[in-house]
């Protein structure tokens, strides 16, 4: 990333920090940052997108519970806000690419929290002037870690459950939804998977489902029920489709970590047609690996 730690640490490394200490984040770690920013123009399915570190007021701590947000963010210094233009899969290259930005600030030793809601018509946008056409589906909130801050112990991380993720069987197969892959099988991906699981996700309902079949990883969506487009909260809040801003999050620490480990790949959209387990679940993207 910025500083040359593994990937692996970096992504075991991030939380999401709700409290930050009340100092603005200094000039250089600013520029790092903004700096990285300006290389994020394009996600792996071809959406356009641009980021922007702009600093907090209190007016928009205040205004993110509008917003359709939930847990309280204190102290907060500065937001990483972006906008991407329309598209199929803008939402899983919004998730890919905010995430990289995420990991850059943790990797310069900054907390981050993704902060999910109905930013689109917000002050928000407007701090990022965003056009008619464009979509702010998610911002980040960050800031600096308070010291002696313990990820593990934090209140709201605990009553949620944040801290857990869900098991492998229940994430990755082989060939099929019935064959659960299992960490040993995986092979040289056991790291990428791994990385995948740690991710973060909106209400941590982790959606994201992977097939392995003849050198391709089927990434699939599956739904929360009363989560996702078509419900009525959906709807009333006009929220973006977070679920799908959870699966590029999985493509870009899956990803991230094959680069490290110097597995080559690409990703493409070509559904295997697998049968899957639910109407809930849907084919999103593959990655083909390279030999
Ligand atoms: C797309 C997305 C939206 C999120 N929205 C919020 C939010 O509005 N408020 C909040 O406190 N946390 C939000 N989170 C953070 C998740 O609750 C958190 O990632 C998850 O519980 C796992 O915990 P961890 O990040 O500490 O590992 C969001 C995460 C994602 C990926």
């Amino acid at each position: 990333m910025l500083t040359g730690r593994p990937i692996t640490e970096i992504v075991t490394q991030r939380y999401s920090c709700r409290a930050y200490e009340e100092r603005s984040i200094d000039a250089e770690k600013r520029r790092q940052l903004q700096d990285y920013l300006n290389t994020l123009h394009t996600g792996p399915l071809g959406s356009a997108a641009r980021f922007e570190l702009v600093a907090a007021t209190e007016d928009d701590r205040k205004a993110l519970r509008g917003l359709g947000t939930y847990g309280l963010i204190r102290g907060a210094t500065g937001f990483i806000v972006g906008a991407v233009q329309p598209g199929k899969n803008n939402l899983e290259d919004y998730g890919y690419l905010m995430e990289q930005a995420i990991l850059a600030a943790t990797d310069l030793e900054l907390g981050t929290c993704w902060l999910g809601g109905n930013f689109t018509q917000s002050s928000f946008a407007k701090k990022i002037r965003a056009s008619e056409q464009e979509v702010v589906p998610a911002v980040a909130s960050v800031g600096y870690i308070p010291e002696g801050q313990n990820p593990d112990s934090l209140l709201f991380r605990r009553v949620v459950g944040s801290i857990h993720r869900h098991p492998w069987e229940m994430l990755f197969f082989q060939e099929e939804f019935d064959r659960p892959l299992t960490s040993e099988a995986a092979g040289t991906y056991t790291q990428p998977l791994e990385m995948l699981r740690r991710g973060p996700s909106a209400s941590n309902k982790q959606p994201w489902r992977v097939v392995k079949s003849e050198g391709r990883w089927h990434f699939y969506l599956q739904r929360t029920s009363g989560y996702g487009k078509g419900t009525l909260v959906f709807g009333i809040l006009r929220l973006a489709d977070l679920q799908r801003v959870d699966i590029g999050i999985a493509m870009c620490h899956f990803e991230l970590t094959t680069n490290e480990l110097g597995l080559a790949g690409q990703w493409e959209v070509a559904d295997p047609g697998l049968a899957v387990p639910d109407t809930n679940t849907e084919y999103i993207v593959s990655w083909r690996e390279k030999t």
